[in-house]
């Protein structure tokens, strides 16, 4: 099990002093609880390294992931973006927390119906391909927002790694070669001037320049927010939009704000848990299906076996069936949310359950209470040498989004529209079903399921986890958690262990093959319950605090993920 020890940090800090007084929340070097290590866990190795270098230079978690995310633009385009938009849960080394939304919205043209035909169906894959799948990105205004309020760099340290990256070009890993391969046979049809990626058949090992993102890069550096939502890089993205059907304005570009929100908070035994809130459905459905579990005896039933997999997925299916009717945007709907996570209301919604049988979906339906309602993304886990924590989860949508490029611009755009209910009761990519909480509306945040998380125990930090995967984001990150602290798995058995999922619609256990026994597999049939195996599921990147406060990585080899820090 690897573990990182610190050499330099004292060093540095004593010679980035000015640097190390100002980490948030005004804590100083002197007073704060200071670990004696730091680390970047991401989907890419030359993303992680770059973050290693930030925080290297005495920047905070928040330093790191600024630049974590840029580096993900250039290394890892299916998901790592300035296009798309994505949430951020950070905890400082005082116990306080905070989370930013820097969620897409729907462009201010954007109307309830736009993926309906005559007949009122949905269009096959409007939401998803091409111009009118796009929403108005958020990651650049997140990541100024964050920059302004906790960032103690230099904004332009934060963003040159990325820039040089792009420039000079990086050597593809097998794994990115394929994706972008994938992406010139599926998507191309999308842009009208043939982006870099396209240059031909991509191969393991070969450079990959992207001079024209290195540009946009540099417009941010220099002009910060309005590198992206105004000037020459807005120029080019109103053009693409004009030249296929797009709906985002100059004005959408102009009134993107991210959004300081408050965390969803709750407990599961003896560990806090700090996750997203609305609109994103993660933190929400995280603690509803903890607190369902709860007062089982998880540890007892046993490891991947039959009893827990069964329990999990019976809260899952109940956690699902309350996001399709409560959850959406806060700043468009009122979201039950304290009652959703009211201790008895989440007993009340086992009382059905039945530790033999499967509960048939169809005769689960959202909790009823009083209550008037007025595959791809990327994740990256950092602690910082004064124990900060920043937990991000950030996305296109599907992989490479929309497969839309912005013209002379040379970043990729989200499909995000599609996270919206195209119409009630109607699945979008991931098989989930929504109603009016998460229709439509004009510069509404689409639901979505992505769990930034972090835990503490014993008010001292714990774990920094999350995933990409879509609905599976979920359940991803709740295995993770409960692979450690009930099943006693390391950090990185936790995150490479097989993984399931249920979200209620469709009625299938969704589980990776191969990486679960056919004695469990026959007996949760006997349950009733009926399966669709994947190839792989999620790509948890997480971090736990070991008991000497020295930092366990778990970095997901399901992918090129890998960790970096001293
Ligand atoms: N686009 C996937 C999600 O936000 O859940």
């Amino acid at each position: 099990m690897p573990k990182i020890v610190l050499f330099s940090i004292f060093f540095s800090c004593l010679v980035l002093n000015s640097s190390c007084v100002n980490i948030p929340p005004k804590t100083t070097f002197e007073n704060s609880n200071v670990l004696d290590s730091a680390m970047v866990v991401s989907a890419h190795p030359l993303a992680s390294e770059i973050g290693k270098s930030i925080l290297l230079k005495g920047g905070n978690a928040v330093d790191a992931a600024i630049a974590v995310q840029f580096a993900l633009t250039v290394v890892h385009p299916s998901a790592g973006n300035i296009g798309g938009g994505g949430f951020m849960v950070v905890r400082f080394n005082d116990g306080s927390h905070t989370s930013l939304d820097f969620r897409e919205t729907a462009p201010a043209l954007a109307s309830k119906d736009m993926y309906l035909d005559d007949k009122g169906n949905v269009i096959d894959r409007l939401s998803l391909d091409g111009h009118l799948a796009v929403g108005v990105p958020g990651t650049v205004d997140g990541m100024y927002s964050a920059f302004k309020k906790y960032g103690t760099l230099k904004w332009e340290e934060l963003l040159q790694p990325s820039i040089d990256l792009a420039n000079n070009g990086f050597v593809l890993t097998k794994l990115e070669a394929e994706g972008l391969n994938y992406y010139n046979s599926n998507k191309l049809k999308f842009n009208s001037i043939s982006p870099t990626y396209l240059e031909g058949t991509w191969s393991q090992g070969d450079t990959l320049k992207l001079t024209d993102l290195g540009n946009t890069l540099a417009l941010i550096r220099d002009y910060q927010r309005a590198g992206f939502y105004e000037g020459e890089t807005a120029e080019k993205f109103i053009q693409e939009m004009n030249r296929n059907g797009g709906l985002i304005t100059k004005n959408d570009l102009i009134n993107y704000q991210s959004k300081w929100r408050d965390p969803v908070v709750g407990m599961y035994k003896n560990f806090k848990v700090i996750s997203m809130g609305p609109p994103s459905s993660g933190g929400a459905c995280l603690l509803q299906i903890l607190k369902m579990i709860e007062s089982f005896n998880l540890k007892k039933m046993g490891f991947h076996s039959a009893d827990a997999v069964h329990l999990i997925v019976e809260a899952e299916k109940r956690a699902f069936a309350d996001r399709s009717k409560y959850l959406g945007d806060p700043d468009f709907i009122r979201i039950p949310l304290e009652k959703l996570l009211d201790s008895n209301y989440l007993i009340d919604r086992m009382r059905n359950y039945s530790s033999l049988r499967a509960t048939i979906s169809d005769s689960i339906y959202p909790g009823d209470f009083d209550f008037v309602e007025s595959d791809q993304t990327t994740h990256y886990s950092i602690v910082d040498a004064y124990g900060n924590a920043a937990s991000v989860t950030t996305t296109l949508n599907s992989s490479y989004g929309s497969g839309v490029v912005v013209g002379g611009a040379g970043f990729l755009l989200n499909n995000e529209m599609d996270d919206f209910s195209s119409k009630p009761g109607a699945p979008n990519l991931y098989g989930l079903v929504g109603g009016s909480a998460n229709a439509i509306e004009p510069n509404k945040r689409m639901l979505s399921s992505m769990t930034p998380t972090i835990l503490e125990k014993d008010k001292k930090l714990f774990m920094v986890v999350g995933t990409p995967g879509g609905s599976t984001i979920i359940t991803g990150v709740l295995q993770t958690i409960l692979n450690v602290i009930e099943f006693d798995l390391s950090m990185q058995d936790a995150v490479s262990a097989g993984r399931f999922h249920h979200q209620w619609k469709p009625k299938e256990i969704k589980i990776e093959q191969n990486k679960f026994d056919s004695t469990l597999i026959f007996q949760l049939m006997q349950m009733g319950h009926s399966f669709n195996f994947v190839g792989s599921m999620n790509r948890v990147d997480a971090i736990v605090v070991a008991k000497d406060g020295s930092l366990e990585p778990g970095a997901d080899p399901r992918g090129d993920d890998a960790y970096s820090g001293f």
